[in-house]
């Protein structure tokens, strides 16, 4: 059985869907030690702990012993579920090819944060999320899975928000077993994931009128 770390920083509604799908964590760290989501990992009975950023004077400091207690779990693969830290070049070659990331935009577009809003700002009509490798380049890894949403005439941050984390809960806990189960490979950049199924349809946004 492979190990998984799954890092956090809130609430930690994607580290639940990961357990939900019967995936088990070794242990769940937050960088802040008063996040909801340790509390549901708690209650599920998976080792939690917070790992205050705000107890440590510089990044690499932070980083350093972030390492040292992931690495005190021996894990295969490293999750970052809404994890809010900025992580260092040492951390991220150390864990190359077994770190992965969600975010809520369709990657390449909307890299950074508030991404609901820039996507409302830009008028795009079709929004989404991505899950991704981890590279030193914030946001910017091969992409393993992306699932895309309709913006509405009468969307907001928050209702648009909505739409899209219905989408990270499936396609997260997706990506996270194809990794585990070894049938994911980085090409020239690119994700190959073996025998995968053909997606279902388009998505039109606003639908042609017939
Ligand atoms: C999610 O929208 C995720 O894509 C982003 O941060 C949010 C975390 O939410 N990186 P949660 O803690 O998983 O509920």
């Amino acid at each position: 059985m492979k190990r998984i770390v799954i890092l956090i920083s809130g609430r930690g509604s994607n580290m639940a869907a990961i357990l939900d799908a019967g995936i088990p964590a070794s242990a769940v760290i937050s960088s802040r030690s008063d996040s909801a989501g340790l509390d549901i990992a708690r209650s599920r009975g998976i080792p939690a702990i917070g790992l205050d950023h705000r107890n440590y004077q510089s990044r690499d400091d932070f980083d350093r012993a972030l390492a040292e207690k992931i690495e005190s779990f021996s894990p295969d693969f490293v999750i970052l579920a809404g994890f809010m830290r900025i992580l260092g070049d040492e951390f991220v070659k150390r864990y190359a090819g077994r770190l992965i990331n969600i975010h809520p935009s369709l990657l390449p577009s909307f890299p950074g944060t508030k991404t609901h809003s820039r996507a409302l700002e830009e008028g795009v009509r079709i929004h989404g999320c991505t899950v991704h490798f981890v590279t030193e380049k914030l946001d910017h890894g091969a992409i393993i899975i992306q699932a895309a949403v309709p913006v509405f005439e009468d969307d907001d941050e928050e209702s648009l928000g909505r739409r899209v984390l219905e989408q990270e809960h499936r396609i997260y806990p997706q990506a996270v077993k194809w990794l585990i189960e070894g049938r994911l490979k980085i090409d020239k950049g690119r994700v190959r994931l073996d025998s995968p199924a053909k997606t279902k349809g388009e998505l039109i946004s606003p639908e042609i009128e017939s």
